[in-house]
């Protein structure tokens, strides 16, 4: 396949910008890095987040920037160092901050950030997988060390999120409690579910006890109220809540802004002393190798991404506009070239 020198890509150029279908340069790949021509994007909240600005203290990008965080598509071209990819291979990933923008024709991204398509899934399907399905294991492996038999609770079992934390931790052996409107029930419960609480007519505290852990992806009083519900020696691992000390001395933030996070978590952590409870906020990080993981899960038809809706490229505002809502069933996909 021959590249082009532009491309169009879904792009904004300030914070707080409506984003648009622009020309730009095709990106550039370093020695590790390949050149994906992208078939499909997976949409995430985290997309339009960053785009209203709200993740400045976290990360900076450079403006403008391309949307989308995940992608699956076809490697058009290798890096000098890529050993493990070849042109032609089908590959997914979610990639790292200075690499994204998988809104676009072609995406530049390392090596170790991607996994070759398990051989029963298309591209659209695929798309949906990196950002969530690492997200998920991350939270329940990495941070919640989720042992057979112990019982997990995952909030918002519907979403993008709580469609692959309920499959990967019942690949775990976990038994999983999980929260969803009635008309997602019967969704939340194919996929593993083993208690579904109907959030509004119950509140999860009010009638949970003794978990081993709580994937919070909500935040706020649910993720205050998610310390109640937990044994001593438990966890407490939101996506959604307030970073801590360890968490930016861990990512490289630095003094100042690791005791600014220390400061606005005090509470949490008060929270977390008082029912004796391991406390932790995750932001995901993008691996090549989790990701062959979940491919060998989705192999085995232990894991299968849901998909709610797939939208045309021109459509792409209208797709966000629908994951903004709030409402999505599993994941939202862009056909980029497909
Ligand atoms: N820190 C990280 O690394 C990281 C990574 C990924 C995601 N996140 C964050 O995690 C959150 C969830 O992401 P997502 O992709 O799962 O979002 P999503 O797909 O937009 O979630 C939508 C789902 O949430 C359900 N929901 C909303 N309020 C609920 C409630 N009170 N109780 C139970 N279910 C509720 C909705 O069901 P109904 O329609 O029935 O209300 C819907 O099915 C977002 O804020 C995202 O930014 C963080």
């Amino acid at each position: 396949m021959e590249i082009p020198k532009q491309m169009k890509a879904f792009r904004f150029n300030h914070y707080g910008d409506i984003a648009e279908n622009q020309r730009t340069a095709v990106p550039t790949v370093g020695p590790q890095d390949v050149l994906v021509y992208v078939r499909n994007s997976g949409l995430n909240p985290v997309d339009y987040k960053i785009q209203a600005g709200k993740l400045k203290t976290l990360f900076s990008f450079q403006l403008p920037l391309t949307m989308g965080n995940e992608f699956a598509g076809e490697v058009v071209q290798v890096g000098s160092q890529v050993q493990n990819f070849v042109v032609g291979d089908r590959v997914y990933g979610r990639p790292d901050n200075e690499h994204t923008g998988t809104l676009a024709d072609y995406i530049a991204v390392p090596a170790q950030e991607i996994a070759l398509l398990p051989d029963e899934l298309d591209f659209q399907a695929a798309s949906g997988v990196p950002l969530t399905g690492l997200t998920s294991y991350q939270a329940l492996v990495e941070l919640g060390h989720v042992q057979p038999g112990q019982k997990v609770f995952i909030q918002a079992g519907a979403g993008g999120i709580g469609t692959m934390a309920i499959q990967i931790a019942k690949a775990l052996g976990a038994y999983v409690t999980t929260t969803a409107s009635p008309e997602k029930t019967a969704l939340v419960r194919s996929l593993g579910a083993d208690q579904v609480i109907n959030y509004h007519e119950n509140y999860f505290a009010d009638v949970l006890f003794h978990y081993d852990l709580v994937f919070d992806t909500l935040g706020g009083k649910y993720l205050r109220d998610s310390f109640k519900i937990v044994r001593p020696g438990g966890h407490v691992v939101t996506i959604n809540g307030l970073p801590t000390y360890q968490f930016g001395q861990r990512h490289g933030f630095g003094l100042a802004k690791s005791l600014l996070f220390g400061a606005v978590s005090a509470p949490l952590r008060r929270l977390a002393r008082k029912y004796r409870v391991h406390y932790d906020f995750l932001i995901m990080h993008p691996s090549g190798t989790q990701l062959q993981v979940l491919s060998q899960l989705i192999e085995a038809e232990t894991l299968l991404p849901i998909i709610d809706r797939i939208y045309a490229f021109g459509e792409t505002q209208a797709a966000y506009d629908y994951l903004e809502s709030g409402h999505a069933q599993g994941k939202v996909i862009v056909n980029v070239n497909n």
